[in-house]
């Protein structure tokens, strides 16, 4: 951040802020305290690093350290614990000097916490004794892309927050408080916070940019990645705020939180695992380049009812490209392995894969290259070929809409990417079912000779809405009602797992 645009970008966060009526830092929360608690949140964690599941943080500026979080008990027993500092590494320099993190485990369940807060602003403090609504969204951030090579700008516009064309408007404050209004019992967010990539480009003759993002943080210029602490205030903690305010949040990275994009606010605000410092994707040295980098993959385990339990397996999947297969393989097969062996089948117990980028996931047929069809993340298809047969569903995004897809003999892929960043194409007929599985080219042969092509779907369904989903489990274990909401909080369709099918229906 240069000097002499932070008092600007300030007053643009603070006007975007009362603009969209957010119950963000108002008198009742951190400005009545005093403490300078800027955001507040509890992730849901593995059982290595909190006993509780739970991890409060604070976002707080640099300078002022962090608060306690307290914590109190059913019977008002108050228990204060001390929040560690997250630091950025000392590379990402300006782009994030002005804010720190700070992180401190809920206590153990046995304590029988009520409520807690940070610097007296309340977080989420409990998981429920069996779950009964879980949110899902993903792809939130506002896109400003101004592309040198070749040149194309592709901005959303940030500043209007309803509309009917969805490259016109960036929903996601409302997506947020309709998703608070739900009190789900937990949210799954799939990655892609962060999509603040370029500076707000200058007025053209035909286009307004100001009006769209003037005023939104930019990259610092001589960075080799795109975030920076204001950009994450901006993208996800002012606009999500009703949201972290709810309920604990499950996070998976994004592509979009690479380390040569947003992976420095990712590793500072969101990471849980306790080998992964806040530091991890900081550049070797000032404005060098990143390293491409995997977090390590993990599980949760939500009590439905007594004998079942529902289990998330959280993979990495930022890294690895949409239509060919890399070199990368090897590093992300790792994950899967993992993510198989957790997921390896117990009496009672469904496991659900959760990462970011669609194992079986449709692009719009725009966006495929020549000789390939529209299968997105092939080296996420490749990694984990032969390692997915443990689960009744896989939940990812990346693709902006909301899709279904089942390739026969294979768990259904569902698409969670509407949670409000611009789709690449808005026409809905443009999401086609292609006419070879994923793995294919184009002509039906083989990506690679390493692996069998996949049938093509039996079952797609695709919807290009912003919103979120509602998963709600049934009486009988393995089905679930996945309820499909738009940004106000309105029911659009509603779609049934049952053991590993999946259809959808208008509703
Ligand atoms: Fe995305
Ligand atoms: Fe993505």
């Amino acid at each position: 951040m240069k000097t002499g645009t932070n008092d600007r970008i300030i007053i643009a966060l603070l006007a975007a802020l009362a603009a969209l009526s957010i119950p963000f830092l108002t008198a009742s929360t951190a400005g009545a305290t005093g403490s300078g608690v800027l955001a507040a949140y509890t992730l849901v964690a593995p059982d290595t690093v909190s006993v509780s599941n739970l991890q409060a943080r604070a976002v707080v500026p640099t300078g002022i350290g962090c608060p306690q979080l307290v914590a109190t008990t059913g019977t008002g027993r108050k228990i204060n614990k001390k929040m560690t500092m997250r630091v950025p590494g000392a590379t990402t320099g300006a782009a994030f000097a002005s804010l720190r993190a700070c992180q401190a485990n809920i206590p153990a369940p046995t304590e029988g916490v009520r409520s807690a807060r940070v610097g007296g602003v309340t977080v989420p403090s409990s998981l429920p004794e069996t779950f009964s609504k879980i949110a899902m969204l993903g792809d939130t951030g506002c896109r400003i892309d101004d592309d040198e090579n070749p040149p194309e700008i592709d901005v959303q516009n940030c500043s209007k927050t309803t509309g009917t064309d969805p490259a016109d408007y960036w929903p996601l404050a409302i997506n947020s408080r309709s998703i608070a209004r739900e009190k789900p019992d937990m949210t799954v967010f799939t990655g892609d916070f962060f999509y603040r990539e370029d500076p707000c480009p200058a007025n053209t003759l035909e286009i307004d940019y100001q009006l769209m993002c003037g005023g939104s943080p930019p990259p610092v210029q001589e960075y080799e990645f795109d975030d920076s602490d204001y950009g994450w205030m901006a993208d996800v903690f002012i606009p999500m705020a009703p949201v972290f305010q709810t309920a604990p949040v499950l996070a998976v990275r994004g592509n979009h939180e690479q380390c040569d994009r947003g992976g420095n606010g990712w590793y500072l605000f969101f990471e849980i695992s306790a080998s992964s410092s806040p530091a991890a994707c900081a550049p070797a040295v000032i404005g060098g380049p990143t390293t491409p980098d995997i977090a390590p993959t993990w599980s949760f385990d939500a009590p439905i009812r007594k004998g079942r339990t529902l289990r998330m397996v959280a993979v990495d999947s930022a890294y690895g490209r949409n239509f060919d297969i890399t070199s990368w393989v090897t590093t992300q097969r790792l994950a899967y392995e993992s993510a198989a062996e957790l997921s390896r089948p117990v009496k009672g117990r469904e496991s659900w894969l959760v990462t970011h980028r669609p194992m079986f996931g449709i692009e719009p047929v725009e966006e495929a290259n020549a000789g390939l069809l529209q299968w997105t993340s092939v080296d996420q298809t490749a990694a984990a070929y032969g390692l997915i047969s443990n689960y009744d569903l896989m939940v990812a995004s990346h693709v902006h809409v909301a899709q279904v897809v089942k390739i026969p003999g294979q768990p259904p892929q569902m698409v969670v990417g509407n949670g409000g960043s611009k789709p690449d194409v808005a026409s809905q007929s443009s999401y086609t079912r292609p006419q070879y599985g994923p793995l294919a080219k184009a002509d039906g042969t083989p990506l690679s000779p390493n692996y069998t092509p996949y049938p093509t779907a039996n079952y797609d369904w695709t919807a290009v809405k912003y919103g979120y989903v509602i998963a709600t489990p049934n009486q009988k274990a393995r089905q679930w009602t996945m309820t499909h909401k738009d940004y106000t909080g309105k029911r659009f369709a509603t779609c049934a797992l049952s053991g590993r099918q999946m259809a959808c229906g208008a509703s």
